[in-house]
């Protein structure tokens, strides 16, 4: 077999076998196939797609680069939930607890912020002292004893998705259902975890712009769950507008605070109720009216914060700093309402765009963050405002990138005498 012959067959739109795709792989891994037909191969898929055997079988070859993570010894299930990306999306933060304290084990790899999205690990990484680079060993004893544990992706897991996804970075080929789902599910598959919800976000500030789209790669993804013996389901959620009202790390792990501390009840709160629920019911906990009610009597009881404590201890973190009110930084810049009327348009990108500006994420990997930056939004979608009227606070360590971060906002920003109508932000299931 030559990867020439395996480039021509997909050229030509004929079906791969698991062999070939393997030989793909595994080449592209150890640099015996050279980037140039890497590529070509990636521009093929591109072009002809692949069929569902192919992008299962493409999937766990990635899965299959590098190390794998035994999940042997837990009691109960594990679980893993995933989002393909949004602005102020801290669900996990939120949902973790949640779910870990009603006795469903979350051992879970995250990764850090990409263009205006953010990450979980750079919002753990927000509280003092929090290790997100525990070794294998510690990883899973914090996750056998507090039920949950959340470290960042290291470069042993599914090295041939870093090969890809460079090449597909630089060659016009990064959206493409089958390598989209296949890169997302390849990095979830490491683990043997039991049950796995997606996060499928659309909209203005999501990866996928269109329903339609987002509803053929949550399909795709479930489809190469259920083909690796999971227990799988998406969720199709909003994202024209920002998840809650803070965006930046520590502000956002204030945010899941308030939420875990059952203080806030808003579009943040809704979404990880229907993502919790969704997997707790795939985890046999009980049908959706019993998982509701758990998720509402563990963030009433303290149960969800008190086990959100226990996991930032165990991993070396101390939320006293942000709890006192060091989750901001001392410069601040109001954007205030141009005229009278509704919030029809709050963009998703624009504010996450905004948000990095600050300092809350990198344009360079190698770039560092100002975890006290990002914004607090007073309104959201929808909101009636005076002209004058604050819309948002802008915060950052130091007075640079203001004046850009507050134009990005303002171009991101529509009011309109009309009242839009604002739907919940969880559009629909795809189980
Ligand atoms: N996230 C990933 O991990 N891979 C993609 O291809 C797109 C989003």
């Amino acid at each position: 077999m030559t990867a020439y012959e395996v480039i021509k067959k997909k050229r030509d739109k004929k079906e791969l076998t698991k062999s070939e795709i393997d030989f793909i792989v595994n080449g592209a891994v150890s640099g015996e196939i050279k980037d140039y037909q890497v590529s070509a191969f990636l521009m093929a898929v591109y072009f002809n797609g692949m069929t569902e055997r192919e992008t299962l079988d493409f999937t766990l070859a990635i899965a299959n680069s590098g190390d794998k993570v035994k999940l042997d010894g837990f009691n109960g299930i594990k679980a893993d939930k995933h989002s393909t990306g949004g602005v102020g999306d801290k669900t996990s933060l939120i949902i973790s607890p949640v779910i870990a304290s009603l006795g469903v084990n979350v051992v879970k790899m995250s990764g850090r912020g990409l263009g205006h999205t953010g990450g979980t690990v750079d919002k753990l990484e927000s509280i003092k002292g929090f290790n997100v680079e525990l070794s294998y060993d510690e990883f899973l004893a914090v996750a056998k004893k507090t039920g949950l544990s959340i470290i960042g992706q290291t470069g042993t897991f599914a090295p041939a998705d870093k090969v890809f996804y460079a090449l597909r970075d630089v060659t016009a080929t990064v959206d493409s259902i089958p390598l989209i789902a296949s890169s997302i599910m390849g990095k979830k598959l490491i683990a043997d975890d039991d049950v796995i919800v997606l996060d499928v976000k659309v909209g203005l500030g999501a990866f996928m712009q269109s329903i339609e789209s987002a509803r053929e790669l949550a399909k795709v993804m479930v489809a190469i769950g259920k083909g690796a013996n999971k227990k799988i389901s998406a969720v199709i959620t909003d994202m024209n507008s920002p998840l809650g009202n803070y965006v930046g790390n520590a502000l956002e792990v204030y945010e899941a605070v308030k939420v875990l501390k059952g203080e806030v009840k808003n579009d943040l709160y809704d979404i990880c109720k229907a993502l919790s629920v969704e997997i707790l019911t795939l985890s046999d906990y009980g049908d959706r009216e019993e998982c509701e009610k758990a998720f509402d009597l563990v963030i009433n009881n303290g149960e969800a914060y008190k086990k959100f404590e226990e996991f930032v201890t165990a991993q070396g973190g101390d939320l006293s700093g942000i709890l006192s009110g060091k989750y901001k930084g001392e410069k601040v810049c109001e954007i205030t309402a141009q005229s009278s009327g509704y919030i029809t348009m709050l963009n998703a990108e624009k504010v996450g765009l905004s948000a990095l500006t600050l300092g809350a994420g990198r344009t360079k990997k190698e770039d560092s963050i100002d975890y006290l930056a990002g914004i607090i939004l007073n309104k959201k979608l929808g909101d009636r405002v005076e002209k004058g009227e604050v819309i948002a606070k802008l915060y950052s360590s130091t007075s640079n990138g203001f004046d850009m971060a507050c134009k990005i906002f303002n171009d991101g920003v529509q009011i309109n005498s009309e009242k839009p109508p604002v739907d919940s932000k969880v559009i629909e299931y795809i189980r």
